[in-house]
């Protein structure tokens, strides 16, 4: 279950982050895709973050919780769209998105090994 969770994480983040840097270039034509797969992804995290907390990894799994919550939050506070703008909530963005996709690995090693 865990694996193919994360199986799904790694290609519709890496699909988010493609979508993402599409987006921001200028491509609105990308939008509906890139906030499907960011939601998705972030479902996911939600979701492994659950799984970690049953299985007493706990710092992995609250942070999870707790990005899997900011990563949308932050998202939609892109809006109005301003293409090519580097403003600090973009790069928040950004950041948060990568933090997700990495913790996502840590919460996988730890709903494997416990802890
Ligand atoms: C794993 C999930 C996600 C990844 C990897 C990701 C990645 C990115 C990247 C690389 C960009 C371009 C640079 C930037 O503006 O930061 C971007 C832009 C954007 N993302 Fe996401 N994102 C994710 C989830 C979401 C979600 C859930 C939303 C929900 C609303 C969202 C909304 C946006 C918007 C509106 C922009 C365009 C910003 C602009 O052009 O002004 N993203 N994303």
């Amino acid at each position: 279950m865990a694996k193919a969770l994360i199986m799904l994480v790694r290609v519709l983040g890496l699909a988010a982050i493609v979508l993402g840097v599409l987006l921001w270039a200028g491509g609105s034509q990308y939008l509906g895709a890139h906030i499907g797969s960011g939601f998705a992804v972030a479902l996911l995290v939600f979701v492994l973050a659950v799984i970690a907390l049953t299985k007493k990894a706990v710092l992995p799994g609250i942070l999870g919780v707790v990005l899997a919550v900011l990563l949308p939050v932050v998202g939609f506070m892109q809006f109005p769209l301003s293409f090519h703008s580097l403003r600090a909530v973009q790069v928040a963005h950004f950041v948060f998105a990568l933090l997700t996709i990495g913790l996502a690995e840590r919460i996988y090693s730890g709903i494997r090994k416990g802890g």
